[in-house]
């Protein structure tokens, strides 16, 4: 199975597919970006699993790289995906973890059985990683990891993302 790679310009919440990804944060209660778009648009039955998740198997958080699953609530998707980026540390920053996030979304969309993807740039926004690095490590990770998923759409929120993700090679 090729997975299709596909670059779309606007706002993931308004995105139709199987599996919408969200750059959470470790509490997994909601936040500002994309985090904070979801919940708002989703309406609080996400809200309502992420805390059901945090009274159960993620009772301390979801740890940095990780994903887990939600229902998508209002939005036009079946399930959210939520995972939590790496903050950027500076120049020598572990890629492993951001990478990570990508690996284990396509896992965990692979367990559900999800066909079509939405990924935003995790940890663009708050987590400050640059761009363009960010975008080299999103497109690699996602060409390298088996799946079943039949296309990764990465919906970037404005030009600046766009053009780091359409100068990626392949
Ligand atoms: N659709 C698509 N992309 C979006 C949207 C949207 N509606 N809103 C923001 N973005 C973009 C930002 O422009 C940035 O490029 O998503 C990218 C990730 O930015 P953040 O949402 O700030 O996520 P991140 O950098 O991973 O930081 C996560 O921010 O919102 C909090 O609770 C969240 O603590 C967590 C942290």
């Amino acid at each position: 199975m090729t997975t299709t790679i596909t670059l779309v310009q606007g706002d993931i919440t308004r995105q139709s597919a199987d599996a919408i990804v969200n750059a959470a944060n470790s509490s997994l209660l909601g936040g500002g970006g994309v985090d904070g778009a979801i919940h708002r648009r989703g309406g609080p039955e996400i809200l309502a699993e992420c805390r059901a998740l945090r009274a159960s198997r993620y009772g301390r958080g979801l740890p940095t790289g990780q994903a887990v699953a939600t229902t998508a609530g209002r939005l036009d998707a079946r399930w959210v995906i939520h995972t939590v980026g790496p903050v950027h540390q500076g120049s020598g920053s572990d890629p492993e973890p951001l990478a990570s996030c990508y690996r284990e979304s396509l896992r965990v969309a692979d367990e559900l059985g999800a066909r079509t993807v939405a990924f935003p740039a995790i940890s663009t926004g708050v987590y400050r990683w640059p761009m363009d690095d960010a975008a080299r490590i999103a497109v690699e990770t996602v060409r390298n990891t088996p799946t079943a998923v039949e296309e990764v759409r990465f919906v970037l929120f404005d030009d600046r993302a766009y053009e780091a993700f359409a100068r990626q090679p392949g």
